[in-house]
């Protein structure tokens, strides 16, 4: 038995590693919502896995910060499990992504692959059971680690095991594409844990359903919802740093003066939709020529998941889209999709500051945090323009544009209904939903987690 009371294991950890020109290790810390919920907890373990050859060098030199224990996992086993599995199968079930040509046919490689899938949980499980402290709380996160509840449960009966799911759940009519045999793993993988928590209503009752259908039953598990909540204080103060206003002062200038801005931001993922979300752009400016010259639509799309050639194939079709825009209504003084993608937190947040409005417009989301971190940011008030497929859709509906996302006309409506709302409706509607935003900010969403475990 090891010392750690609550632990929290997830396939990307707090920190990562890069090895110097000099040859040293250098450390960065992460930040995202994850990072700023648990450090309401001060005595904690982090079980993460190792991501890259920079955080395997640091784990073999034996470089560790504390309250992290990162997994250095066999490389090839890990990139089977993370890009094989965990991002190219079981992402694309519950994000419902895939399309004729993609279709999985789950051959041979893929039951390789799902080897690796079982080693690499195996891995975290096996090192959550040696670092728990008798009875200690474990919360395991995610769609990468849905067997580690299971497996961790046969070796340790006397822990309490959470999982949380920051994906949509999909539906059981989709989700059994999955072979039979994989398709009861998960599920029971799952049900290992004491209870299961998810993002919304809907996701929760989706993989209800899944257990219904394929097993039966949910076998005792208990399953709750925690609507994770943007983080205003940190936010607020972070948003009024001077890195901040000098992007801030530069933005402005390349959109510049008296133009609306429109503003997305998301990692470059073919769940987020940015390719109807540009042609619904170029539609607006189409159809309604009074805004050319009028409004920028500022873009930004991070790299993620470059490994993955659909993924990279994407990254390239939304900047050819962007650039198709600019040649066709781009005039002198005019650029009318503004695209970055290298990404800068800062510079994002200088785009929450200016948005006029913000567009979210994701096929499926678990929750989507843009979607609830524009309002409580945004200078002078922002129209939301949302997708009614995103988690965040059932607490910030009501004061949003809702979208479906695959309907390009549509949103190039509520786009140009966006632009011209009136000051003080868009004032009165950024308030309320900044309150939605923020009702469970990250560190009560956790606590509640941990206190709910321990219930009963
Ligand atoms: C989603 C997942 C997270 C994941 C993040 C970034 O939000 O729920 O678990 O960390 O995407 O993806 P990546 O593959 O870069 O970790």
């Amino acid at each position: 038995h090891g010392a750690a009371e609550v632990l929290v294991a997830s396939n990307r950890g707090p920190v990562s590693y890069a090895v110097g020109d000099d040859g040293s290790i250098e450390t960065k810390r992460g930040g995202g919502g994850l990072v700023s919920a648990l450090s309401v907890v001060d005595d904690k373990l982090w079980v993460c896995a190792a991501l890259d050859d920079g955080d395997r060098e640091a784990v073999r030199r034996g470089v560790a910060e504390p309250g992290v224990r990162m997994l250095d996992i066999d490389a090839d086993v890990y990139a089977d499990a993370y890009n094989g599995v965990a991002n190219s199968v079981l992402w694309f079930v519950h994000h419902m992504l895939y399309q004729t040509p993609l279709e999985p046919s789950f051959g041979t490689d893929f039951r390789r692959r799902w080897a690796s899938y079982e080693a690499y949980n195996r891995a975290l499980a096996q090192a959550l059971a040696q670092e728990a402290a008798p009875g200690a709380t474990v919360v395991v996160q995610d769609y990468h680690l849905a067997l580690v509840p299971g497996m961790l449960r046969e070796l340790r009966d006397d822990l309490r095991i959470g999982h949380f799911s920051h994906t949509p759940w999909a539906p059981v009519d989709y989700f059994r594409m999955l072979p039979d045999d994989i398709a009861e793993q998960l599920l029971r993988g799952m049900l290992g844990a004491d209870r299961l928590a998810f993002l919304t209503r809907r996701w929760a009752d989706a993989f209800t359903d899944c257990c219904t259908r394929i097993l039966g039953g949910t076998s005792g598990t208990r399953i709750g919802v925690h609507g994770l909540g943007a983080d205003a204080d940190f936010l607020r103060e972070r948003a009024h740093r001077d890195d901040v206003g000098e992007r801030l002062t530069a933005l402005r200038e390349q959109v510049g003066e008296d133009r609306k801005v429109i503003v997305r931001v998301d990692r470059t993922e073919l769940s987020k939709n940015i390719v109807r979300g540009l042609h619904a752009f170029e539609l607006l400016l189409e159809t309604r020529p009074e805004w050319r010259e009028k409004v920028v639509h500022v873009a930004f799309a991070y790299p993620s998941r470059q490994d993955l050639a659909v993924y990279r194939d994407y990254t390239a079709e939304v900047s050819r889209v962007a650039q198709a825009i600019n040649s066709r209504f781009g005039t002198e003084g005019w650029t009318p999709v503004i695209l970055h993608v290298k990404d800068d937190f800062a510079r994002s947040l200088a785009a929450y500051r200016l948005a006029d409005v913000a567009l979210v417009n994701p096929i499926r989301d678990g929750m989507n945090l843009v979607a609830k971190e524009v309002p409580v940011v945004s200078d002078d008030g922002c129209v939301l323009v949302l997708s009614r497929e995103a988690g965040a859709y059932e607490e910030l509906g009501e004061d949003a544009l809702v979208v479906n996302p695959y309907d390009v006309t549509g949103t190039a409506a509520a786009l140009g209904a966006a632009l011209a709302m009136p000051e003080d409706e868009r004032a009165q509607r950024t308030k309320r939903l900044a309150g939605a935003a923020t009702a469970l900010p990250p560190g009560q969403w956790f606590l509640d987690q941990l206190e709910a475990l321990k219930a009963e």
